[in-house]
């Protein structure tokens, strides 16, 4: 089974068991997440669902609503009652790296504006050494040139996100995107202190005891994990 079927098992998993009419929904962003806005958009013509969504990107944004899902602003809402996201490393303490599209500043914002949150992953996100996916940092574009200086002395080994044409990645917010190349993160939580109290960093993408339940697409079906 290929990974992209693993993400869609996870992904309709989800869909099936954790939503629910009257739902006010976190949809975070991603290849996995596509699968659920999908999984999603025939539920609510199916069964003719109310759910209301806060979306954590364009993309989603735009996926949802052309399927006739409600997207509102999460200025617009209070709490929401759950937040299904991708990852793009898990910890085998259930802690999370995101980020991979640059949108983690907002899926944290929409994470921490819920009640509940469920991660949908294929297997392969589960790999040891936590932190062998590069670790992303939102950063003003200012303060671009003094937190590479900061995080090189450090030996956090930074590189600035490029796009396939050389340019330097915008997100949402229009700032740009710094990847630590770490190899292995022994103490996130340190770390996600450390990067916290930069000035210049908007967000980073450690997902820190962040996760109730972590869905894992693998090929004997998929597996539902409380943390
Ligand atoms: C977006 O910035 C990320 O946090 C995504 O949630 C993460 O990259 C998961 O993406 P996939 O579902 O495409 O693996």
């Amino acid at each position: 089974m290929d990974q992209n079927t693993l993400k869609k098992s996870a992904a309709e998993y989800a869909c099936a068991n954790f939503i629910h009419d009257n739902m006010k929904l976190g949809l975070g962003t991603g290849s996995t997440v596509t699968f659920l806005v999908d999984a999603l958009g025939k539920r609510i013509k199916e069964e003719n669902l109310t759910i209301t969504t806060v979306s954590t990107s364009s993309r989603t944004k735009r996926q949802a609503e052309s399927l006739g899902i409600k997207v509102v602003d999460l200025n617009d809402v209070d709490e929401l009652d759950l937040t299904i996201d991708g990852a793009d490393q898990i910890s085998s303490d259930y802690q999370g790296i995101k980020g991979g599209g640059a949108a983690h500043t907002l899926e944290k914002i929409v994470a921490t504006a819920s009640k509940r949150n469920l991660w949908i992953v294929d297997d392969s996100k589960l790999a040891e050494p936590f932190g062998s996916f590069p670790l992303p940092v939102e950063v003003l574009k200012t303060a671009l040139h003094q937190l590479l200086l900061k995080f090189e002395a450090k030996n956090l080994n930074p590189k600035l996100r490029l796009d396939e044409n050389g340019e330097p990645v915008k997100t949402h917010f229009g700032n740009l995107i710094v990847d630590l190349h770490l190899g292995e993160i022994k103490q996130p939580h340190e770390l996600g202190q450390y990067l916290k109290s930069q000035v210049g960093v908007v967000e980073h993408g450690l997902f820190l005891d962040t996760v109730n339940t972590v869905i894992v697409g693998r090929e004997a079906g998929p597996e539902c994990i409380d943390t």
